[in-house]
């Protein structure tokens, strides 16, 4: 195994130093122009490139990706932070971003038990609302938000993260008060806020067999209702150990039954060591600073980067073999500066999860994954 990475990254980099010779220090063929043409290939953007200040972010948000989604900009507590207020001063410059370099647009996330203003669940005595209260609540919110942006969206990831890794609905203040109907209601009010727009549910670590019976089932409860769903978006937070392509592939294999498009919406592959299994992307996780598990503050030696490369190259390859279901893969965040893995699920390390370096250059994966893609179709 270790040999085939490293034969596949040293075939890889010398077309990475290759195409840089031959075109001048950057290859004329971007993901978007590749891989880009088997399915959307997408990049989150955050504040400093919505308002336009990251601008080597920008460019290579423009030149490189096709689907572009907010990190945090439609999340309820940025857009919707009081009951009688939105804020879409980022949202607004975030769809135009995507309107003017002719990108697929993803709205990231209707209903959400994270990034949820206190507001949003509790009454006046911070006591959760009645399921009255919430339903009106839910169903404002996600009139004004979609209708807003009415015909300019691709698709919106309607609810993410509603199971626990066991399968059980998290007990979210959504679960709480409304039980498993919070999920129909919110597909519900999406759809008649825009009849046109695609509708998703998003989550992580559907590797894992009880989750995804649990968001396959409810899947089937959706389209028993009538109620729109076009896919189901895996998240892709890719740890050294965990998960498995093999995993990854029975998942994909699984959705590809239930009629419904599969999107790898979040991915992302930490260099650094994990201080706990399937943490997946679970925005509570937060653990105490340890030296020993931030190994490469001053960048990742050679043979760390090869097995790097090798390892997202796998991914990129199983996406590829399934390119039939997968419509989009996105990347969570343009280049390794960006990416949240720096402060999560431990705060202050360095780590180097994404496709761009600090330096806003190609890793060598680029280049791998542009000729995987041309030879292998
Ligand atoms: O904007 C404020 C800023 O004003 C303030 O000074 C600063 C200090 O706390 O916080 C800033 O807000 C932060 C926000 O990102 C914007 O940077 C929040 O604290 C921080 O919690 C938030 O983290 C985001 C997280 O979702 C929670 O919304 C991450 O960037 C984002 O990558 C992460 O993405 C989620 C997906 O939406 C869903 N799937 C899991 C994934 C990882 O949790």
């Amino acid at each position: 195994m270790r040999k085939l990475l490293l034969t596949t990254l040293c075939f890889c980099v010398g077309m990475h130093i290759y195409a840089g010779q031959v075109s001048g220090g950057s290859s004329d063929s971007t993901l978007r122009k590749t891989i880009g043409q088997y399915f959307l290939i997408g990049t989150t953007l955050n504040g400093r490139q919505i308002m336009g200040t990251d601008k080597e972010g920008c460019e290579i948000a423009a030149s490189q990706f096709n689907a572009i989604s907010p990190e945090g900009c439609m999340k309820i507590k940025a857009i919707h932070p009081e009951e009688n207020r939105y804020d879409f001063t980022e949202a607004d410059r975030f769809v135009a971003f995507g309107e003017k370099h002719h990108q697929a647009i993803i709205g990231h996330t209707l209903i959400w038990h994270a990034a949820l203003p206190d507001w949003f669940c509790t009454d006046r005595e911070g006591k959760d609302v009645s399921p009255e209260v919430l339903k009106k609540r839910m169903k404002q919110h996600i009139s004004t938000v979609v209708g807003r942006y009415k015909g300019r969206i691709k698709g919106w990831d309607v609810v993410n993260e509603a199971f626990a890794d066991d399968g059980t609905y998290r007990n979210s203040p959504f679960y709480r008060i409304l039980g498993e109907e919070f999920i129909p209601l919110a597909f519900q009010y999406a759809h008649e806020a825009d009849p046109d727009v695609e509708l998703y549910y998003n989550d992580f670590n559907l590797y894992l067999t009880p989750k995804r019976e649990a968001i396959i089932r409810v899947v089937k409860e959706l389209q028993r209702r009538n109620l729109r769903i076009d896919a189901v978006g895996m998240q892709g937070h890719l740890w050294q150990g965990s998960p498995t392509v093999e995993s990854v592939e029975r998942a994909i294999v699984d959705l590809a039954k239930i009629n419904v498009e599969v999107m790898v919406t979040e991915l992302d592959l930490t260099a650094l060591p994990a201080p706990k299994k399937d943490l997946g992307g679970e925005a509570w996780a937060d653990f105490e600073y340890d030296a020993s598990i931030d190994p490469y503050r001053n960048g990742l030696p050679a043979e760390v980067e090869a097995r790097w490369t090798g390892h997202m190259l796998s991914f990129f390859k199983l996406f590829l073999k399934h390119k039939d279901v997968i419509t989009r893969v996105t990347l969570w965040g343009v280049s390794d500066g960006d990416s949240w893995r720096n402060g999560w699920p431990v705060r202050g390390r360095v780590d180097y999860p994404l496709l761009f370096d600090r330096n806003h250059q190609p890793k060598p994966v680029v280049d791998c994954i542009i000729k995987e893609t041309s030879t292998k179709r």
